[in-house]
């Protein structure tokens, strides 16, 4: 399968306007979360782009056809909670069909690393197009667990969705995943000490589940 850069940086005028809505500090739970729905079925485009296709015979009212359709299983979407959820409601509406797991991590307070808590995935994973999705590329600790984990499950063909991802976390993905391309809609400046991205959009899970 031909496949994706390993950067994708999605500049789409419409990507854009939602983003800097997203960004606001002003803008509302409501409409943070229905930007986020909005914005994710634009990314869902572009990173379901270079899918392998097959034909199949139908018939329309007019004459029997070879009718292009998607080859292979069922894409796997793979939500990183709690964040990953937003841009997961989103993308199952433009792909009804696709299968849905979830990775739960926390971070160790002592050791700083990612703990998993929670993991479940569809089956044969080594035979779909695996999509993790988590608004957020910051440090990249825990996209890379999750992704350690979902190879671990035998996913071989992984795409990673994000809204933002600063340099260091893009950095430390092509270091510790390669093969993974990632697609976002924004690369921004920098991690602040806090690892929050800046000028980033605040802590993405707070801000679309109303919490502090
Ligand atoms: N997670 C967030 O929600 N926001 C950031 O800026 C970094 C990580």
């Amino acid at each position: 399968m031909t496949d994706l850069p390993h950067l994708t940086h999605v500049k789409h005028p419409l990507v854009q306007h939602k983003l800097t809505l997203m960004r606001d500090k002003n803008t509302s739970t409501a409409v943070f979360r229905q930007l986020l729905r909005e914005i994710s079925q634009l990314l869902a485009y572009e990173v379901t782009r270079e899918l392998p296709m097959t034909t199949k015979q139908i018939e329309t009212p007019m004459e029997p056809m070879d009718a292009p359709t998607l080859e292979g299983r069922k894409l796997a979407l793979i939500s990183i909670l709690r964040a990953g959820n937003g841009l997961l409601d989103g993308m199952l509406e433009l792909i009804p069909s696709a299968r849905v797991g979830f990775v739960g991590l926390y971070r160790d307070e002592e050791t700083l690393q990612p703990v998993q808590y929670y993991f479940k995935v569809p089956d044969n994973m080594n035979e779909r197009l695996v999509i993790a999705v988590d608004p957020m590329l910051a440090t990249g600790n825990s996209s890379i667990a999750a992704i350690d984990l979902l190879k671990k499950s035998g996913a071989k063909n992984i795409r990673f969705l994000c809204l933002l991802a600063s340099p260091e976390g893009i950095a430390a993905m092509k270091e510790a995943h390669p093969d993974v391309p990632i697609v976002t809609a924004s690369v921004d400046s920098h991690l602040n000490d806090n690892g929050y991205i800046v000028p980033g959009l605040g802590d993405a899970g707070d801000r679309m589940f109303g919490t502090k």
